[in-house]
């Protein structure tokens, strides 16, 4: 029996007669000769058909070739170049296709947007999602090497964590709607003070109406919360974290970077310790190229690149204003007016991968929090029990993962690097997409 195997594994089978299965790619024919680039998912091979090697049979199917129809071929494993390519014995059409709507013509990213079902085949693509496959590995390699218990966090939640305003509902029966969860954050606080170090990775939802190149309404997020550990520790777990997932990533997939013509310099610059710059030195930083502006609120993407653009590690800034910070973060006691939050930005105009910080620990501040933004309090008295037993300092930080893979990736636009973004199917992803 000829055994059947995969493009990435023909290495294992040189001189051997094989079988493979997958989609045609790419299709010629030149007199006597007839080429087939097979794609199987886990590489694309060079399959020649010639009148003495090939059956009339499979010369016959091959004239019935189309774009992406699947087939099966049978033949022998030689070295070609730097890879293998099979010498083609017998050609079988398992499904035929029909004419292949992302056929050579260049397409608009709205269009490839709308039929990314089928754009996912592409190589540009199996690329993107291999590097996001090999980060999710590296994440949890670091995370559990490092004795961090995975626990997972409800998707559906009553209360906000990242304020009510991108807050998508779900009816929930006849009672108060519930929402999806915009961070799991609150549940890896009780878990940590049940376990010390854990980390949750989900996805979480944000009802962001505007669509911008860095924001989904769906992403994943890594989020590790730790006991007894405070801003600085958490700054420094952040950028080893870091150091550690590109550093593998950039030594196990060098060939899917080479395919994304990624450059590799600000990558390979990755290694802790980052540069810390306060808020308000970050001001001074921009207020150096841009004189107009007003500190006091959150930076945009364009006051983000002006800090990063300044060296070539990511960099943190710590010590945000409380008031423009969520309602857990901690107070800083020596100066009220700030919080012990911190966020890291990526090198090359990437913009915010982490947002962390240390946790209130005092009841009394964190009610004086919910207050203050609104919020329901009979929704948060769970979450205020881990202050009322045991308090503790404790600190943590989310990375979204689709930043991460774009940064990697060097991708114009977070949409590439998750496999179905927004709401995928529905026009309104079409419409708001294209920003
Ligand atoms: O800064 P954020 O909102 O922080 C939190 O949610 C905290 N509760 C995390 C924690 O401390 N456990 O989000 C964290 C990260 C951002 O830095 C960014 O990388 C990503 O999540 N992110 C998004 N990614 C894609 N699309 C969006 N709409 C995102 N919003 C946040
Ligand atoms: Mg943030």
């Amino acid at each position: 029996m000829t055994p059947k195997t995969s493009i990435n594994k023909l290495k294992n089978f040189e001189g051997q007669e094989v079988s493979l299965s997958g989609w045609v790619y790419q299709f010629r024919s030149s007199g006597k000769i007839s080429f087939l680039v097979l794609r199987d998912g886990t590489g694309d091979c060079q399959c020649v058909f010639t009148e003495g090697t090939a059956d009339s049979k499979s010369l016959e199917a091959f004239s019935k070739l189309s774009l992406e129809t699947a087939v099966e071929v049978r033949g022998q494993v030689k070295k070609w170049k730097d890879s293998y390519e099979l010498k083609g014995q017998d050609l079988k059409i398992l499904f035929s296709a029909e004419p292949w709507p992302l056929g050579k013509k260049s397409h608009g990213v709205d269009f490839l947007m709308s039929h990314r079902h089928l754009w996912l085949r592409s190589k540009k693509q199996r690329a993107i999602m291999n590097v996001r496959n090999e980060l999710i590995q590296n994440i949890h390699h670091f995370f559990q090497k490092e004795e961090f218990l995975h626990i997972d966090a409800p998707i559906l939640a009553a209360n906000a964590c990242e304020g009510t305003s991108s807050l998508f509902s779900v009816n929930f029966f006849d009672q108060e709607p519930a929402y999806l969860s915009q961070s799991g954050q609150m549940y890896m606080e009780a878990a940590a003070a049940a376990y010390g170090k854990v980390y949750c990775f989900g996805p979480t939802f944000r009802a962001e109406k505007s669509s911008t190149r860095r924001h989904l309404l769906e992403f994943w997020m890594i989020e590790p919360e730790m006991a007894f550990c405070n801003l600085e520790e958490a700054m420094e777990l952040a950028e080893r974290f870091v150091e550690y997932v590109v550093q593998n990533t950039l030594q196990t997939k060098t060939e899917e970077l080479k395919v994304l013509e990624r450059n590799l310099d600000f990558l390979r610059e990755t290694r802790a310790p980052f540069p810390r710059l306060s808020y308000k030195t970050a001001c001074e930083v921009i207020q150096k190229s841009n004189p107009d502006f007003q500190p006091g609120g959150d930076f945009g993407g364009g006051e983000e690149t002006l800090i990063s653009s300044q060296y070539k590690k990511p960099v943190f800034v710590h010590h945000y204003p409380k008031d423009i910070k969520a309602f857990y973060m901690k107070e800083d006691e020596e100066n009220p007016s700030l919080s012990l939050s911190f966020d890291l930005l990526a090198t090359d105009g990437y913009g915010e991968l982490i947002g962390g910080g240390q946790r209130e620990d005092s009841l009394e501040k964190l009610e004086e929090g919910i207050r203050e933004h609104h919020l329901k309090k009979e929704d948060f008295e769970w979450y205020l029990d881990l202050r009322r037993f045991g308090s503790f300092t404790h600190s943590g930080f989310g990375l979204g993962l689709e930043r991460l893979v774009a940064w990697v990736c060097g991708l114009d636009h977070v949409r590439e690097t998750i496999p179905f973004p927004r709401v995928y199917g529905r026009s309104f992803f079409e419409k708001s997409s294209s920003s």
